[in-house]
C-alpha cells in the first residue's frame, strides 16, 4: 500500500524522496492548461477580505511563513501568519473582513481547531489546507484544499511542508489571477513546478554527500545554528526544526543579521553554522554574517542557489522562482537531520516525547 515502507529503513527517507512526485501530482490535479483551476467562491471570498490570518502549529506553522509572502506579493492582501496555540488565547486584533487559512497536515491538531470554532462562531470564511480528506479541520472550515501528498508516517514531517508550500503558491496564483494582480499573471507557476519536482529529483540523488556532511559535521556538536535573511530565514526555522526533533541537537533557525545582538555569543569553535542563500538581494549579506561566525570559530556550510554559488558552497540547489526556492532549500535540511539521527542510531521515525498529531491544547 502506499503507507508500505517497501525498502526502505524508515518512513522518513521514504517520505523525503516522494516530493518529487507530490510536485507532480499536485500539478495534475490543480492545473488546467496552464492556469490552476479552483473554486470561484473560494477565490471570491479571499478577494473580498481585507487581511488573510494564516493559522497552524509546528512545521504546518513554517509553511504558513512562506506562504505569507506569496499571498501579499502575488495577490496584495496583507496577510500574517500565527502559531494557532497562541491566536486561541491571545488573539490580535483583528480586521473588518477577515480570511481564515488553517495549515495542518492530520487536519486533526486541536490547537488549531480551537481558533476554527472561534472563527466559525463569527461566522468568518476559512480555507483549511490538508492532507486529510474530511479531518476534523476539513470538515469543520468553508472550503477545503487537498495536499495530494499520501500518508505522512514520519513523526517529521517532511513531504507535507513541501506540499503545504505548492497549494499555497496555487492559491496565491489563483487568488492574484482573479484579482488581476500583473505579478500573479507573470507568475509561470506551472512551468515553475516542473522546474522545482526535477531540483528536488537532483537533491535526493546526493544522498551519499549529504551523509557525509551529516558525519563529519553534526554527528557531535550538542548544537547548531541555521541563519538566513527573509524567505531563507523562515526556512531556517523548519530546517532546524528537523534537526532538533530527529537527532536531538539544539537547533536554532536565526535572522542572520540579528545574530551580531547577542546569539554569535553561543559560537564556539566547531559550531555548525548553515546558511541558506538564495536571494539575490540578502547573499552576500548572509555570507558575510557565515564569516563573523567563521571568525569566531564556527564550521560554515552553506546551501546556495545555483546562480549565486561559489567555489567553497558545501551544497548547491537548482535555480527555481525566488518565491519558490523554500521547496528545494528545506531538502537539503531534511536530508542531514535524517543522516544525523541515524548516524546516532536513534529510532528516526518515532523520536522521543513526540507524537504525530496532537490532540491536547
Ligand atoms: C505535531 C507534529 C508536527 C506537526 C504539528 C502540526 O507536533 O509532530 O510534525 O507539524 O503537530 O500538525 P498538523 O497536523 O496540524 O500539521
Amino acid at each position: 500500500s502506499a503507507a508500505d515502507k517497501g525498502a526502505y529503513p524508515f518512513y522518513m527517507l521514504k517520505e523525503v524522496d516522494e516530493q518529487p512526485a507530490v510536485m507532480r501530482k499536485l500539478v495534475q490535479k490543480y492545473f488546467k492548461d496552464d492556469q490552476p483551476q479552483l473554486d470561484e467562491k473560494l477565490l471570491q471570498d479571499m478577494a473580498d477580505a481585507d487581511h488573510i490570518y494564516i493559522v497552524g502549529a509546528g512545521t504546518s506553522y513554517h509553511a504558513g511563513l512562506i506562504g505569507a509572502r506569496m499571498f501579499e506579493r502575488l495577490t496584495k492582501t496583507p496577510t500574517t501568519v500565527h502559531i494557532s496555540s497562541e491566536f486561541a488565547y491571545e488573539q490580535p486584533l483583528l480586521s473588518n473582513k477577515p480570511f481564515f487559512i488553517f495549515l495542518s497536515q492530520s487536519g486533526e491538531t486541536a490547537d488549531s481547531r480551537e481558533v476554527l470554532v472561534h472563527v466559525n462562531e463569527h461566522h468568518w470564511p476559512s480555507l483549511t489546507i490538508t492532507n486529510v480528506d474530511k479531518s476534523t479541520l476539513s470538515r469543520e472550515a468553508t472550503y477545503t484544499l487537498l495536499l495530494y501528498a499520501g500518508p505522512e508516517i514520519a513523526v517529521a514531517s517532511t513531504k507535507a511542508y513541501t506540499a503545504q508550500i505548492a497549494v499555497e503558491a496555487i492559491l496565491a496564483k489563483a487568488l492574484g489571477e482573479f484579482k488581476q494582480i500583473p505579478e500573479a499573471q507573470d507568475f509561470a507557476l506551472k512551468q515553475q513546478l516542473g522546474i522545482v519536482a526535477n531540483g528536488m529529483q537532483a537533491i535526493t540523488d546526493s544522498k551519499d554527500k549529504i551523509e557525509s556532511l551529516a558525519a563529519h559535521y553534526l554527528s557531535k556538536p550538542r548544537n547548531a545554528f541555521y541563519i538566513g535573511r527573509g524567505i531563507d530565514w523562515s526556512v531556517s526555522l523548519e530546517a532546524a526544526l528537523k534537526l532538533k526533533e530527529i537527532s536531538y541537537v539544539q537547533a536554532e533557525g536565526f535572522a542572520s543579521g540579528e545574530l551580531k545582538h547577542g546569539t554569535i555569543a553561543l559560537i564556539e569553535k566547531n559550531t555548525p553554522v548553515i546558511g541558506i542563500v538564495t536571494q539575490d538581494r540578502t547573499a552576500g549579506l548572509t555570507r558575510s554574517n557565515l564569516e563573523e561566525t567563521e571568525a569566531r570559530g564556527a564550521n560554515t556550510l552553506t546551501i546556495a542557489a545555483r546562480h549565486l554559488a561559489k567555489e567553497d558552497d558545501t551544497i548547491v540547489i537548482p535555480d527555481v522562482d525566488p518565491l519558490l526556492t523554500p521547496l528545494l532549500s528545506v531538502l537539503p535540511a531534511q536530508l542531514l537531520a535524517y543522516y544525523t539521527s541515524l548516524g546516532k542510531g536513534l529510532d528516526v521515525d518515532k523520536p522521543r516525547n513526540l507524537a504525530k498529531s496532537v490532540t491536547v491544547q
